[in-house]
């Protein structure tokens, strides 16, 4: 045990631990070495790791998650058994996946993504009852601060990439009910798989659509087509190590937000697109996949809002979905449950 008469010795301790303490006047916490811990006897380094914790650390929530964290990682090796290479190997993909995160480009983000952590964390964090419409992750390209359109606006320019689409979605409750007072946030990427922000030629495919009375929102649009997710990275190795692509499956983003409920941000997915079983972000349900029909009377198209000579394909793909939320007080009784 490390007494103060000691940490300040000279003979005991060197310049840069006196002068650290000299600064902060904090004596380091200590306990005594009174077991030998051995790997295969019943005291281990993890024994003395996780009691070192329990003396030295005083947020009982961060000194739980340490300890699983610490419990999980000593059994990942034990179980392994990484040769010497093969650690040094996973630092050094760790590192690079440090350097390699920059701007909004998050590795770490992205590493939890592909191996479907964002999505458990989702679906621990957002309980739902039964019919209510899944959460997803929203993505690295939300954006807060975007145009605020009447349900039936259009939210593209005229030269947006991809074929018209016409997007009709009901916002209910969990009794069926129409819900007032909602407001969605919509973004997508367009008909070659791109973002706004990736063009860096301002807002589009994208806005926040005030619904009707009745819950029911409408907005004209492009179809979106898959993307992959950013390559030029570990990720990249570490997908193509496992067999994997990095490709998302076809998907609109919404974020829904209505007083009394609880908000939800999700993806839907046309049933046409393909990796719906493999997408690289694990945010793809059945549940959240719909079909997408084309529609080819010009009549339906002016019925939508577009202009003549706007549909140049011969069709608008109508997309239709049905979204259910809880009330705040219904997802309330859930987790105390
Ligand atoms: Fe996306």
């Amino acid at each position: 045990m490390a007494t103060p008469s000691q940490i300040t010795n000279p003979l005991l301790v060197g310049v840069a631990i006196r002068s650290q303490i000299e600064i902060d006047g904090k004596i380091p916490v200590d306990i005594p070495l009174e077991k030998e811990f051995a790997e295969g006897s019943d005291y281990t380094v993890t024994d003395h790791v996780n009691q070192l914790h329990a003396g030295t650390c005083k947020n009982p929530r961060t000194l739980q998650i340490v300890t699983s964290i610490v419990n999980h990682l000593h059994s990942v090796i034990r179980e392994t058994k990484p040769s010497n290479e093969e650690w040094e190997e996973a630092i050094d993909f760790v590192t690079k996946a440090g350097k390699e995160s920059q701007g909004k480009l998050n590795i770490i983000f992205l590493l939890g993504a592909v191996l479907g952590m964002n999505t458990l964390i989702n679906d621990i964090n957002h309980p739902k009852p039964p019919g209510c419409t899944s959460a997803t992750e929203s993505g690295p390209f939300y954006i807060d601060d975007v145009p605020e359109y009447p349900s039936g606006s259009s939210i593209i320019k005229a030269d947006t990439k991809g074929e018209r689409m016409f997007f009709f979605g009901t916002v209910k409750n969990t009794k069926g009910e129409g819900i007032r007072g909602v407001k969605v946030d919509v973004w997508q990427a367009d008909g070659d798989g791109v973002y706004d922000v990736q063009y860096h030629e301002g807002t589009n495919d994208r806005g926040r659509i005030v619904a009707e009375a009745t819950g029911d929102f409408c907005y004209r649009g492009v179809l979106p087509t898959a993307y992959h997710v950013p390559t030029l990275s570990v990720v990249k190795d570490l997908l193509a190590t496992l067999g994997r692509h990095p490709n998302r499956s076809t998907h609109l983003h919404f974020t829904i937000v209505a007083p009394g409920y609880e908000s939800l941000t999700t993806q839907i997915y046309p049933s046409h697109s393909p990796f719906l079983g493999t997408d690289a972000a694990f945010a793809t349900k059945p549940s959240l996949v719909s079909d997408v029909v084309e529609v080819t009377d010009p009549r339906k198209w002016v019925e939508m809002g577009f202009k003549e000579g706007e549909v140049t394909n011969g069709r608008v793909w109508l997309w239709k979905y049905d979204f259910v939320l809880p009330t705040t007080a219904e997802v309330e009784a859930l987790k105390k449950l």
